[in-house]
């Protein structure tokens, strides 16, 4: 059964097992549950809960979500889903040029682990307070890209190869497991 306490983290955690309680909890919200927006709903506040379980830097998270392909032009824009965190922007290309660190990922189809987000060319603030920022796109059957998990920390360097390695495990199981527009 679904449920509040899916988002309870004990506080003694490594990073490693606070990331193995999401993809088991994750695995568990999506039997019988294929609705993308119910699921990367429920995904973005397990995400949350997480970082905000752990010490510093993973407790700097400052946005946890997603973009999808947009419906009105699914072949160049990115648009604003499920995530926790301040109003971010709506809409992000990818093509026929890439804008920003979403816009790279859904592009080249690879994660984006940026360290510090001043220094990557283009980098769209959405929040002046994020300082890095890891992007890890989605792909459904076929290795289409059809959204991208998207995290900013308020600090720099505030992820490492633990993440890239659990969310593209999170992607993966996310890209199999939703119908896709
Ligand atoms: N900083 C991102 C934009 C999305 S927000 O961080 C939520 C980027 O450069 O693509």
């Amino acid at each position: 059964m679904v449920h509040a306490d899916a988002s309870n983290f004990a506080s003694d955690l490594s990073k490693e097992e606070v990331y193995r309680q999401v993809l088991e909890q994750a695995e568990g919200l999506l039997i019988d549950q294929r609705n993308w927006v119910c699921n990367l709903s429920n995904v973005a506040s397990l995400l949350w809960h997480a970082y905000h379980s752990l010490p510093s830097p993973s407790n700097k998270v400052n946005w946890a979500g997603f973009y999808t392909l947009d419906p009105l032009s699914p072949t160049t824009r990115l648009i604003l889903g499920p995530f926790q965190g301040k109003v971010a922007c709506q809409t992000i290309a990818f093509a026929p040029v890439a804008r920003g660190v979403c816009g790279t990922a859904a592009a080249t189809g690879e994660t984006q682990l940026v360290p510090d987000v001043e220094a990557f060319p283009g980098h769209i603030a959405c929040d002046g307070d994020s300082r890095s920022e890891i992007v890890v796109p989605i792909k459904a059957g076929g290795g289409r890209v059809v959204a991208i998990i998207d995290v900013d920390c308020a600090v720099v360097d505030g992820f490492d190869e633990t993440d890239r390695e659990w969310l593209e495990k999170l992607a993966g199981l996310l890209g199999e497991g939703c119908d896709w527009p």
